[in-house]
């Protein structure tokens, strides 16, 4: 029986420290499902189609085109049930402070009582502790230059959608 794991998130957009938990859970998995899940408390600037775009290329940015990851969408209905759908042991979550640990637990304790769906924590690379998609957005929405924070083809992408 093979192990799946779903690493979700509203992806917007992919940063260098989601690639990170990316790559290590599938590592530790025999296949990855990176899934752009819409957050409804979050107000979005990339089409979520766009976004499952913008993963594809980061992943074959960083070679990782060809690895055990899966890429999707979902927007119907409740996480737990496309985790089940594909099979998948368990969510991965990367966790970069106290402040993820109070975001994340009761996400993870009610997905747990829905459909005994466990969550995995990852901590992330200390390089990356500090990086968010909500920054990179305003960072790039202010003229500034988010390189470092997220993959090439992530920082050319909102070079032109914040000119
Ligand atoms: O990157 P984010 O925005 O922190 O990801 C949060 C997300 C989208 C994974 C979370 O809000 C989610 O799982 N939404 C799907 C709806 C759902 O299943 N809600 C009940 C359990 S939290």
């Amino acid at each position: 029986m093979s192990n799946v794991a779903v690493v979700p998130g509203s992806f917007d957009p992919i940063t260098l420290g989601h690639i990170d938990v990316i790559e290590r859970a599938s590592g530790i998995f025999d296949e990855v499902h990176v899934v752009v899940v819409h957050n409804p408390d979050k107000h979005a600037l990339i089409p979520i189609a766009h976004r499952v775009d913008l993963i594809h290329s980061s992943l074959a940015e960083r070679g990782l085109a060809d690895a055990n990851i899966v890429v999707n969408s979902w927007s119907v209905g409740l996480l737990v049930d496309y985790v089940t759908d594909v099979g998948a042991t368990a969510i991965v979550k990367g966790i970069r402070s106290q402040v993820d640990v109070a975001y994340e637990t009761p996400m993870a304790i009610v997905n747990r009582n829905l459909a005994g769906v466990e969550t995995i924590f990852l901590l992330p690379d200390p390089a990356h502790a500090h990086v968010s998609s909500s920054l990179v957005r305003q960072v790039s929405a202010l003229g500034g230059d988010v390189a470092p924070y997220v993959p090439a083809v992530v920082a050319e992408f909102l070079k032109h959608t914040t000119d």
